[in-house]
């Protein structure tokens, strides 16, 4: 989705702006431009169709040696890709240049509103039309954080702002509207920064403060300033922030997403430490702020999510059910809000969100904050919207993840899910102490088992090659193998743009069946379980059409060898925690079919790493 980058100080700002605009790149974008106020003090601006390097192709040899400026990746909703529709955006005089995230839903009625009082506009953005309202009340003389703020007073939606003035160069103001995308201010030494993200500012400082939903920013190369939605001063803290811009570089790897593939076992350990005690071993997860009482009184857990978050959550349905015995339910964020659900203060909802600023998420967690639901949120990226939201946050602790196609955050989200599951059970007195030891002496030898599914690459490299020109998959599993087979699907469809379809396998009879033939493989999750016997028939059924299966199985599996096409054998592991072995070949497959095609494997087309719109 749209990155921001804002930089105002005492260096080149062009430079600066463009590459915080890189940092964004992984969010997805389909045009990039910046704003930079020139020696005279006057707006220089450059938009460009497509990725950042025909940005930089169009500013080569020509950016001002400003010390102020504004950038922006964006991801089109209002209007194609193009030069015109690129922001920064202008009022017609060019006297105020904005950047947007998020949508402005009135945006029709306010832009007749300016159109009738003679506005022209050159764009079909939602976003053109906020320029010109700020430009008509600067014209007035009202300040222009104070313009900001009337503008935002009529601006209906989910967003946020960046504005810069010709009357003002050096000072950028900004506001954040509601939960669509956030707003972070980078605190350097006589010079100070805005952006969208927490990546684009850490090259220069690990000072920042983020704005609340309501709240505005004035920025100036010396001072800081941040009011609230009536136009008070606001004091904010100044936080110190743990990451290191270099923990984003690709370390060796050729993508960012083989990389995150390959964290993994490290990823789990994090996910971990301090939580998994080995004497006595029993869990101790952190972001639980709830009491005894409290937990023995839910009668319900719900958990939501997005995506792979989604998936992860079925996942951890299955660990709160089975470890705390509470029934549980999953559900789509998007869909949880508008189905009038039934919620009470002894629903636990947790959600999970790598970002932690998914709109869809936040939505479902404002809807069971007003319900007075007890809320716990997995996320990682501390600071983030959701974990302002829910009363407690586990974090994920997996370090940024930069491809698009989230891999490590999911097998941190499933992971902490076990984990939240064992910690209920034991305050709800439903789990044997000896399970909870297993589980934790199972989950313990969880990176060397997630090390060995790493070191099969090679082989699914080589059944990548063998099934890469196909055009449609079909996954599918039974129980803890299901979200997996959706998973596979999604990672498959997101990153190699072949189309895939994730079953719960006993529903391929009601209907998928039918698309079985020669030309369309079955990755089919069929490790050693109660259901086993089951996904064989499966199995022989897809075969009997003439169907290629690709057969995931346990270590050491042979009552498929006569079956399958291909065989992919798991690492031992208990079976509660299959899933996160199983995990590492879909990415794996999906990784290595991407690259045959010669697809974007770390910004896939018309995906955001960032989902802030509705
Ligand atoms: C996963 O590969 C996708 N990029 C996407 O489905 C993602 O999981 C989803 O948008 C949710 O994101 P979040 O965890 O940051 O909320």
């Amino acid at each position: 989705m749209c990155g921001i980058v804002g930089y105002t100080g005492h260096r080149p700002a062009g430079p600066i702006v463009i590459e915080g605009l890189r940092r964004l790149e992984y969010r997805g974008y389909d045009s990039a431009g910046v704003a930079l106020f020139d020696e005279r003090g006057e707006l220089y601006i450059a938009r460009a169709t497509g990725k950042l390097d025909a940005l930089v192709q169009r500013v080569e040899g020509t950016l001002p040696p400003a010390v102020c400026g504004i950038g922006h990746t964006r991801w089109a909703t209002h209007g194609e890709p193009n030069d015109a529709n690129a922001h920064p955006q202008l009022d017609p005089l060019g006297r105020v240049a904005i950047v947007h995230n998020g949508i402005i839903e009135n945006y029709d009625v306010l832009r007749k509103e300016v159109a009738e009082r003679g506005g022209l506009f050159s764009s079909e953005t939602d976003t053109e039309v906020v320029a010109h309202l700020l430009a008509e009340h600067v014209a007035r003389g009202i300040d222009l954080l104070e313009a900001l703020r009337l503008v935002v007073a009529g601006a209906q939606g989910a967003y946020s702002l960046v504005a810069v003035s010709v009357d003002e160069p050096g000072r950028i103001v900004a506001a954040r509207v509601g939960n669509a995308g956030g707003i972070v201010i980078g605190h350097g030494d006589g010079e100070h920064l805005v952006a969208s993200d927490l990546g684009a500012l850490l090259p220069h400082t690990r000072r920042v403060s983020f704005l609340e939903p309501g709240e505005f920013v004035d920025v100036r190369r010396d001072a800081v300033a941040y009011l609230d939605a009536e136009g008070q001063p606001l004091e904010k803290a100044v936080e110190e922030q743990p990451f290191d811009a270099v923990a984003t570089a690709k370390g060796g790897y050729k993508h960012f997403m083989l990389k995150e593939v390959h964290e993994q076992p490290v990823t789990v350990l994090d996910a971990m430490r301090g939580r998994y005690l080995l004497h006595p071993a029993r869990v101790e997860m952190d972001g639980l702020p709830f009491t005894v009482e409290q937990v023995r009184a839910l009668t319900r857990v719900v958990i939501v999510g997005m995506g792979t978050s989604m998936h992860a959550a079925m996942v951890g349905r299955h660990y709160i059910e089975r470890f705390a015995r509470i029934p549980a339910e999953v559900d789509n964020s998007a869909e949880f809000r508008y189905r009038y659900p039934v919620l009470d203060e002894h629903t636990l909802v947790i959600s999970i969100s790598q970002a932690g600023e998914t709109v869809d998420t936040l939505a479902a967690m404002d809807e069971a904050k007003r319900a007075g639901c007890p809320q716990v949120t997995i996320c990682n990226t501390p600071g983030a919207q959701t974990t302002r939201v829910a009363d407690g946050t586990v974090f994920m602790r997996s370090g940024p993840e930069v491809a698009v196609a989230s891999t490590k955050t999911m097998s941190a989200s499933m992971l902490l899910l076990h984990g939240i599951a064992l910690h209920l059970g034991r305050m709800r007195g439903t789990l044997d102490p000896e399970v909870e030891a297993r589980q934790v002496t199972a989950a313990l030898h969880l990176p060397v088992a997630i090390g060995e599914a790493l070191e099969m690459a090679p082989h699914l490299q080589r059944i990548a090659g063998r099934y890469a020109q196909c055009e449609d998959f079909l996954f599918l599993g039974r129980g803890l193998g299901y979200p997996m087979a959706l998973e596979g699907a999604l990672k498959l469809k997101e990153v190699s743009y072949i189309h895939a379809e994730g079953y719960a396998a006993g529903e391929m009879k009601h209907g998928p069946i039918a698309l079985i033939d020669e030309s369309m493989p079955t990755v089919a999750l069929a490790p050693r379980d109660e259901v086993f016997d089951k996904m064989r028939s499966n199995i022989q059924q897809v075969r009997a059409r003439h169907g290629a299966v690709i057969a995931v199985v346990s270590k050491d599996e042979h009552a498929l060898d006569d079956l399958a096409n291909d065989l992919i054998e798991l690492p031992a592991v208990d079976a509660a925690l299959v899933p996160l072995v199983a995990v590492v070949p879909m990415q794996l497959l999906s990784y290595y079919i991407a690259l045959v095609r010669g697809a974007d494997v770390d910004q896939p087309r018309n995906l955001a790493k960032t989902v802030t719109v509705e």
